[in-house]
């Protein structure tokens, strides 16, 4: 990988920066709680706490003990509002699956409920603020807490979503904790954890871009432009020919951005081109890890050999690598290989 990586930022090509500035973003932090009560005596409970994408810490649902995922996130609980609130959290369990049991009798729900909590704040990089927490029982939307007010409201027209809102909102003492820790204490513990995990929170991943095409009819060639292992999230992916950006369209086809399993992400954008249209195409790549630099993967258009695509990259490492060079050339002159990627080279 690191290889792949290194060789790629050679082959960078020099493009304007368009790039935003990364400082603009908001940082959110959330919790995220989804309780399973399956009869009036049980309750599963599970929970993840989340900076942006990144994950702090998750709630053991058999001890409801607090796992840490970085042992920088277990530091920055330690400071300010946090460690209160962490160590006052099984009571806030205690007393929510209790009321739900409550609730769930006064209301004569039944059985299994599903309970979701999402509270978090949003703070935006002028340091200003806002919290927010939901709840939701089934799948939907049930009420929504006003932090400012301090009031509960209905999120669906409902006797439920009557009840609950209304006898939260008496609870003084509770909106009163709430407001305070989300307006507060959550914005704080942001500013916190991006101080002891910077390293980790402002990683980035280069992207590996890879070019190929498919025939899926003689009259039509799908122009595949794969990225992936990058990170941050935020990535542009365009499509040059004649080295001008194609414009959205019917032809171009652009995947939502998709995670893997080691915290990076992967897109794909498809061109559909007809085939010997005379024109050159590349795939072009903005991302954070190339600062103003590009990623630039042509895809040769021949008439002799009309199903090769390989970057300019790949050639100039050839002309380096002897033996990739040959390997190379065997794979072109066989007409066998359909697509060729650095990766596949090295
Ligand atoms: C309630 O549900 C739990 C977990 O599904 C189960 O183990 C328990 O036997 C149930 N209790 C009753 C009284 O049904
Ligand atoms: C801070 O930034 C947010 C989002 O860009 C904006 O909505 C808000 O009005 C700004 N607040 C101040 C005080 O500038
Ligand atoms: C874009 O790709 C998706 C997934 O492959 C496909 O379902 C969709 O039909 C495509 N859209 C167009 C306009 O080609």
């Amino acid at each position: 990988m690191q290889l792949i990586h290194l060789l790629l930022f050679l082959f960078l090509l020099l493009l304007p920066g368009m790039w935003a500035d990364p400082e603009a973003e908001p940082q959110v932090f959330q919790l995220l709680q989804t309780s399973l009560f399956t009869n009036i005596s049980s309750a599963e409970v599970s929970g993840v706490a989340l900076l942006g994408d990144v994950p702090i810490f998750a709630l053991d649902p058999a001890k409801w003990s607090i796992r840490f995922h970085w042992p920088w996130a277990r530091q920055a609980t330690a400071e300010g509002d946090a460690e209160k609130i962490m160590s006052h959290s099984k009571l806030f369990l205690r007393n929510m699956v209790r009321y739900v049991h409550e609730t769930a009798q006064q209301a004569q729900l039944d059985y299994p409920l599903v309970i979701q909590i999402r509270a978090g704040c949003v703070l935006h990089s002028n340091r200003t603020s806002w919290g927010f927490m939901d709840v939701g029982v089934g799948g939907r939307d049930l009420i929504t807490f006003e932090v400012e007010r301090q009031h509960w409201e209905p999120l669906q027209p409902s006797l439920l979503a009557d009840l609950v809102s209304k006898s939260l909102t008496s609870k003084k003492a509770v909106t009163g904790v709430l407001e305070h820790i989300l307006s507060i204490s959550c914005q704080s513990h942001i500013l916190t954890l991006c101080k002891y995990g910077k390293a980790d929170l402002e990683r980035q991943e280069l992207p590996v871009a890879t070019v190929f095409a498919r025939t899926p009819s003689p009259a039509q060639i799908l122009l595949v432009c794969h990225v992936t292992g990058f990170y941050p999230r935020p990535i542009s992916v365009a499509w040059l020919r004649d080295g001008q950006e194609v414009p959205p369209g019917p032809a171009l086809n652009t995947s939502t951005i998709l995670p893997n399993a080691d915290l990076t992400y992967q897109l794909r954008s498809v061109l559909a081109v007809a085939p010997g249209d005379g024109h050159s195409y590349a795939c072009r790549v903005h991302h954070r890890s190339l600062g103003t630099r590009s990623l630039l993967i042509p895809w040769e258009n021949r008439s002799t050999a009309p199903a090769v695509a390989i970057a300019i990259s790949v050639v100039l490492l050839v002309a380096t690598a002897s033996a990739g060079g040959v390997w190379w050339w065997k794979h072109r002159k066989g007409g066998k290989a359909t697509w060729e990627t650095p990766e596949f080279i090295i």
